[in-house]
């Protein structure tokens, strides 16, 4: 592994997890380098994000390929000449291929506003208000080749009350992401993830 430990961040979108890492690690409490933004979306917001942040991006338009994977092994060069330690999916809604999942499994993580198996793919949030569930959450995931079905590597519950609406749902799942993603970004770095098939563990810190 090298030193520091190095993180390329994929996103389609605002960027509100991305802003998190970014202010983890200046404040110390993930101690990594974010060395590069994948986005497939030139205009959102996250790619804004991360100039001001003096992060270099890889903005790509998957509409100039005629396969997934022919922009993949453009990405995976990428990621091999920074030498990325881990990549971040941190709202990044395209699934993946065997190109990138294969050379970085075990090393790409996810994080999904639901308790995985529950309401996979888009509008997670949405599915888990509609069906009416009390309790929904966020999973932190390993990524494979399926949509949002990795080994769970961490979860955390979020209660839906009497009084709540999706907007106030919304803030209370990006608040728990939050909290969420940069601890278990810094167990990464700190090498303390144990993958065995589908049971995920934490090492003591
Ligand atoms: C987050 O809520 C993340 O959990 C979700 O997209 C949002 C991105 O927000 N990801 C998925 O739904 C993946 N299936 P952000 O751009 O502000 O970080």
């Amino acid at each position: 592994m090298s030193s520091p430990f190095r993180i390329a961040v994929f996103a389609s979108g605002q960027g509100s997890n991305f802003q998190t890492l970014v202010e983890a690690i200046q404040n110390g409490s993930v101690d990594a380098e974010i060395v590069l933004l994948v986005s497939d979306k030139a205009k959102a917001p996250v790619v804004e994000r991360a100039h001001k942040a003096g992060v270099d991006s890889y903005v790509f338009d998957p509409k100039a390929y005629a396969k997934r994977e022919e922009y993949e092994l453009e990405i995976a060069a990428e990621l091999e000449r920074r030498q990325i330690d881990l990549v971040v999916l941190a709202g990044y809604m395209r699934l993946l291929t065997p190109v990138l999942v294969d050379r970085y499994a075990g090393r790409m993580i996810n994080i999904h506003p639901s308790l995985l198996p529950s309401f996979p793919g888009k509008d997670a949030i949405g599915q888990a208000w509609n069906y009416g569930v009390k309790i929904t959450g966020i999973t932190v995931h390993l990524v494979d080749g399926g949509m949002d079905t990795g080994a769970v590597i961490a979860q955390k519950a979020v209660e839906i009350r009497d009084g709540d609406n999706l907007e106030s749902l919304e803030e209370k799942i990006h608040a728990a992401e939050k909290e969420l993603y940069p601890v278990v970004v810094s167990w990464f770095a700190k090498g303390l993830v144990h993958v065995e098939g589908r049971k995920v563990s934490v090492l003591q810190n």
